[in-house]
């Protein structure tokens, strides 16, 4: 701190100022980046740090170096001078299978001697770099990397560059601090970084960790400055002048309080139970973190029994590292080849050299579409990064152009589709190719037979995608009228069939014949009508044949239905073959309950879309999204600008931060069921 000058009143008065200014900043850095509840719009904030600005510019001699303004302070480095670690830092011994995790829990208290379950810190393995930052009372003074754990780098002017990372910390600081965490790169900044990247023509990184490490070992600090890194505190090293509390936990509660970041998701669990009950929630959740994790860590919380079990060599005794399959990996494009979709719409398909990676074997991933392949750069030849997260599907998520091997192809579009050899037109704007056979098309209509069956349309269970495979490819089935007249001997006769497999399809067929107007309008597969825009012709026009019966114009007056759906709408129903196909459902005995027709007053949330994620406790999304639809409102699956709400569920993941990203209201489900009691809009 700055002694203050008596004898001059305007400087006494802006050291106090400046002071008060930096003291505020600091508070609200906790809130927004700790509590993760900020008090004060953005715009204040930096209103502030610009106030703070101008006194340092007028008064130079108040500058000091936990000031916030000087984060990006040091001139580029030749190199990284060298940090010894007073203790050193370990690393953790790895568990691939529960049973490594019993028989470390296991042992851990066989040498304690103890029967009774230890209670553990239960924490995300952070994907990134552990890094050493020391306070000297209460200020940043130093960031080591871990190196070879006796001796790393001395980083502190790049880790000053980390935003949420205090330069100071809160409250009443120890003499010594040296704080231990994880330096890593949060996925959508990753993203976004890699984006910038490769539009400059610049060299992308491989994943989040390398990215991290090669922002922290930059020798110019300005560049560090622009990438977004993150800092997760886990652990305290050398301590002077304050006592610890007495468990781990504890102790990240006080580096919380210090103004540190620690990982939202830590938590104290019981035994080893609790242990993988938290191993198999995270793992579930994984996908949706906005970091990546290779696994979870768990430590024995009590810290007198870490003291008592101590180390072998490297590693911790009272702590283990329970691994992730890993949920990226590298691998080589053989082929791309094309699927045809329900609406002729082919998907570029990756064919790779098989590699294990989320925990399966894959040689299949998605390349979405020919953008796609043109933004990512992909030759065939190409070594890629295959990502699996979760239960998504496999995506090859990047290339390495530098591995390119000499002769990669990019790949073409074909001339002819490849199921049917129709022709391929492209979309307006180009970036979907499409088969222009139609029913001509066995994939078409193998896609289209799903769609008709899917639980969202007419919801027959049992009809799975081998069946549909073997109906349409034995030509017993050409359109989905012909469902209904399958018998029960046919589909025993099928592969993978039993007697009592095909009674129960066959019940499921029937039961199918008495759906509703939304659902059957949405079976149907016209192109741009998805559950929101049947469910809103069926209200506007209460029954099919006054549907189909009207032009351009009438279609375009329901809610929300432009030219371009209501022109599919009116081409659908102007085709022959269609109109014969409704006549064989009908005839097939397919019926629905008139709708009841409303009118726009009684739609309270006409024109709002709203998105729906994560987990809902009192109805499913499902429901949610019925009950949104019947209030006029439309329910769709991805955040855009359009979005008028999100509604966000427990467990919310990318859809979340999207939203949040482009200023999209959130509501939580308390908000969602008001105004479904209330049906009004929010607010
Ligand atoms: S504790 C003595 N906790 O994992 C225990 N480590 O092999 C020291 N890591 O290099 C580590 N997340 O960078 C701990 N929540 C966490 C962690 C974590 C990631 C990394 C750390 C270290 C490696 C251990």
């Amino acid at each position: 701190m700055t002694t203050p000058s008596k004898d001059n009143p305007s400087k006494v008065k802006a050291q106090r100022e400046v002071e008060a200014l930096r003291r505020e900043i600091l508070q609200h850095n906790y809130r927004y980046y700790v509590l993760d509840d900020p008090e004060i719009p953005d715009a204040e904030w930096d209103r502030l740090l610009q106030r703070l600005r101008e006194l340092e510019a007028e008064h130079p001699d108040l500058v000091t170096s936990d000031s916030p303004t000087q984060r990006v302070g040091a001139a580029p480095a030749e190199e990284f001078a060298e940090v010894r670690h007073r203790i050193p830092m370990l690393s953790l011994d790895n568990a691939f299978a529960d049973e490594d995790v019993l028989n470390f829990d296991r042992r851990a208290r066989q040498r304690l001697g103890t029967e009774r379950e230890f209670a553990y810190s239960a924490e995300p393995k952070l994907d990134g770099l552990a890094i050493s930052v020391t306070f000297e009372d209460g200020v940043l003074v130093r960031a080591a990397t871990r190196g070879d754990g006796t001796t790393g780098e001395d980083v502190t002017a790049n880790v000053r560059t980390i935003a949420s990372l205090p330069l100071r910390l809160r409250g009443r600081a120890p003499k010594l601090l040296e704080v231990r965490g994880e330096v890593f790169m949060p996925i959508a900044g990753f993203e976004r970084m890699n984006a910038e990247a490769a539009a400059r023509g610049d060299k992308v990184f491989v994943n989040p960790r390398n990215a991290a490490a090669g922002s922290l070992r930059q020798l110019d600090p300005r560049v560090t400055a622009t990438r977004p890194l993150e800092l997760f505190a886990y652990a305290v090293g050398v301590v002077e002048g304050i006592t610890l509390p007495s468990r781990h936990s504890e102790i990240l509660q006080q580096l919380r309080d210090w103004g540190l970041r620690v990982c939202p998701e830590a938590r104290v669990v019981q035994g080893v139970e609790g242990c993988l009950d938290y191993y198999r929630d995270i793992g579930a959740r994984r996908a949706r973190l906005p970091y990546q994790i290779d696994g979870v860590v768990y430590k024995v919380d009590d810290l007198d029994a870490q003291r008592d079990l101590g180390f072998v060599s490297r590693a911790p005794r009272w702590a283990i590292a329970h691994k992730f399959p890993a949920d990226e990996a590298l691998t080589v494009l053989r082929e791309v080849e094309f699927q045809v979709g329900r609406t002729g719409a082919l998907t570029p398909v990756a064919r790779l050299e098989p590699v294990f990676v989320g925990g399966v074997t894959v040689s299949n991933a998605t390349l979405h579409n020919m953008d796609e392949i043109e933004r990512k750069d992909v030759h065939i030849g190409d070594t890629v990064v295959v990502r699996r997260a979760g239960d998504v599907i496999p995506e090859v998520a990047r290339v390495l152009p530098e591995r390119r091997p000499a002769g990669a192809r990019v790949p073409k579009l074909p001339e002819c589709c490849p199921v049917c050899r129709s022709p391929i037109e492209r979309d307006a704007d180009a970036a979907v190719a499409r088969c222009t056979g139609g029913y001509r098309c066995s994939a078409q209509r193998k896609e289209q037979l799903r769609h008709f069956a899917s639980r969202r349309a007419l919801d027959i269970e049992g009809l799975g995608e081998k069946i549909v495979d073997q109906l349409v490819e034995a030509n017993l089935v050409a359109a989905p009228s012909d469902l209904f007249a399958l018998d029960a001997t046919t589909l025993a006769a099928l592969d993978r069939m039993g007697e009592k497999s095909a009674d129960n399809l066959r019940a499921a067929i029937d039961r199918a014949r008495s759906t509703t107007l939304p659902r059957f309008l949405f079976a149907l597969g016209i192109r741009e009508v998805g559950e929101s825009t049947a469910a809103a012709l069926a209200r506007h026009f209460g029954d099919l044949d006054a549907l189909a019966a009207a032009d351009l114009e009438t279609v375009q007056q329901v809610p929300d239905v432009g030219p371009v759906v209501a022109s599919r709408v009116v081409e659908f129903f102007a085709d022959q073959n269609n109109r014969d196909e409704l006549d064989r459902l009908r005839k097939a005995g397919v019926r629905w309950p008139a709708e009841a027709k409303r009118e726009v007053g009684e739609q309270p949330l006409a024109g709002l879309t709203f998105v729906l994620t994560g987990t809902l406790e009192a109805l499913s999304r499902d429901a949610a999204e019925d009950a949104l639809r019947a209030l006029g409102a439309k329910a769709a699956g991805s955040v855009s600008k359009k979005t008028s709400y999100l509604v966000a569920g427990a467990d919310a993941g990318s859809k979340l931060r999207k939203a949040e990203e482009l200023g999209v209201p959130i509501l939580d489900e308390a908000a969602l069921l008001r105004v479904l009691q209330t049906k009004r809009p929010p607010g």
